[in-house]
């Protein structure tokens, strides 16, 4: 799958994510052969560059951050596409001379008249900037040609905001052209979810609630905020993570199998798992949120997120958030879904942990089921990328002794290809088309809808509880689950 001819103007090039992220994926991905010899990137931004200076940005990023080996060779040809835009969001000027040079680049490299804009910005400037494509001619095109969308979240920071961009965009972009990054779904272990399920046929008669006791999904991670305190003050886990990530995971995984692996009987799928999730009526002890203060990552010291540089002393952001979710359909009745996410926790760790109920009888004289765990099947999303089945197996011995054992899938002792960087997928499924990775308004507005009820109960609630770096989070976390008999996998 190679794109054809295109290009993409990129909106925020000096923010972290391109430098981190998507400049680097375009340079990988050129380096793999993936896109069309005249790609063309244009940045748009209000700084006082010229196209080399813009080249040395993309180079720099591209050193620091790509996956691939630097070539030479790769680098000229891509390279050569690279122009710079300077000018504000509102400035008709600037938008006349980045409509000349897509006209140009279309001439020069051939990019086939198809663009995708890539707005890398916060989304207070998405009404203007796709105001601007529209005034200035740029989102004009053949019929054989493509003008798309790219937009990062957060998508709204409630139902109502949610609403509003997506009016916002869906005014200037046929809904087949909007694409909306959730790298999540761009990783190999999150696309496996449905594989796993839909391609065995072991794993889907016991994926209900028969068998399944709970599941529990953690998105947890060991660094602070760091230098991105503008962006996370005031929006906090549960918007930055819940919201987006973990609701999506939680789709995939309640989902039934869709009709086909496309963009609309996959979006049908997990709306309708959306639409059935509810939260259990007692906010207070069914979720959990808290604020992380000095402590330990990593074997060094670390200040607390009041101290972290840009954060108002008086912030009542959380960095950790934990909720029950109930999917109220027949295979999921009763089976809650605990979500939880933080920052500076004890470890990196994204898994999904689906846990059984116990046998319910054992013909073992000495074995209680209180010595066992119960069977559980971990996805392990990363950063140690694969399968965990956890059952109980006889100790060796003249005794009936039995002990939880591990059986381990590991996707770097079967594979040797190394999975590309979610952002490489899917910055390549924008340029093909190709939207089946790519959350649609309806799922973006039922997340938010789901947990704007939280967040307003946190909001009447003052300050979180705090958690010392380096644990797994606030007291009120395992209180959550231990109400209900359970207890939090320490990954
Ligand atoms: C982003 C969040 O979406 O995901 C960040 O905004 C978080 O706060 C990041 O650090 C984590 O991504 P990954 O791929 O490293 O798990």
């Amino acid at each position: 799958r190679i794109a054809g001819p295109c290009g993409m103007v990129l909106f925020g090039v000096t923010g972290d994510l391109s430098r981190k992220k998507i400049m680097p994926a375009i340079y990988d991905l050129a380096n793999r052969g993936l896109l069309p010899p005249g790609f063309s990137l244009v940045g748009f931004a209000r700084r006082d560059w010229a196209d080399q200076d813009f080249a040395q940005i993309v180079h720099d990023a591209v050193k620091a951050n790509a996956r691939t080996p630097f070539r030479e060779e790769v680098w000229n040809q891509l390279s050569e596409g690279f122009r710079f835009v300077p000018g504000d969001f509102d400035d008709d000027n600037a938008f006349e001379q980045l409509r000349r040079t897509v006209e140009e680049l279309d001439q020069l490299r051939g990019t086939g008249g198809n663009m995708a804009f890539y707005l890398a910005i916060p989304p207070s400037f998405f009404g203007t900037v796709v105001g601007q494509l529209k005034e200035h001619g740029l989102t004009d095109h053949g019929e054989d040609q493509w003008r798309r969308v790219v937009v990062e979240k957060p998508f709204g920071h409630d139902l109502e905001s949610a609403r509003e961009l997506n009016e916002i965009l869906a005014g200037v972009f046929p809904s087949g052209s909007i694409f909306r990054i959730d790298h999540y779904l761009g990783k190999e272990t999150v696309q496996n979810i449905l594989a796993m399920r839909f391609a065995n046929n072991m794993f889907e008669p016991v994926w209900n609630a028969n068998y399944v006791d709970h599941v529990q999904i953690t998105m947890a991670e060991d660094i602070g905020i760091g230098g991105r305190a503008g962006y996370y003050d005031g929006i906090g886990a549960a918007r930055d993570v819940i919201q987006n990530h973990l609701l999506q995971l939680m789709a995939l995984v309640a989902m039934e199998e869709p009709t086909a692996f496309d963009a609309e009987s996959l979006r049908i799928e997990k709306q309708k798992v959306l639409a059935s999730a509810t939260l259990p009526p007692r906010l207070d002890t069914t979720t959990a949120r808290g604020q992380y203060t000095a402590g330990w990552a990593g074997g060094e010291k670390v200040i607390g997120f009041l101290e972290e540089e840009g954060i108002k002393k008086t912030s009542t952001t959380e960095t950790f958030a934990a909720i029950t979710v109930h999917v109220e359909t027949r295979r999921w009745a009763g089976v809650p879904f605990y979500l939880r996410t933080g920052k500076r926790l004890g470890r990196r760790v994204t898994e999904v942990a689906v846990v059984f109920k116990r046998a319910p009888h054992l013909p073992f004289s000495q074995t209680s089921t209180e010595d066992l765990s119960q069977n559980a099947l971990v996805i392990r999303v990363q950063p140690d990328e694969g399968l965990t089945m956890r059952f109980g197996s006889k100790v060796p011995g003249t005794a009936m002794e039995i002990r939880d054992v591990n059986m381990d899938f590991a996707y770097g002792g079967s594979f040797t290809e190394a999975s590309a960087e979610a952002y490489e997928r899917l910055i390549l499924d924008v340029l093909l088309g190709d939207p089946p990775l790519f959350p649609r308004h309806e799922e973006v507005e039922l997340s938010w809808k789901l947990l704007d009820p939280v967040i307003a109960h946190w909001a009447r609630k003052g300050r979180p509880e705090e958690y010392d770096s380096g644990t797994w989070g606030p007291a009120s976390a395992d209180k959550m689950l231990a109400r209900d008999g359970r207890t939090w996998r320490r990954p």
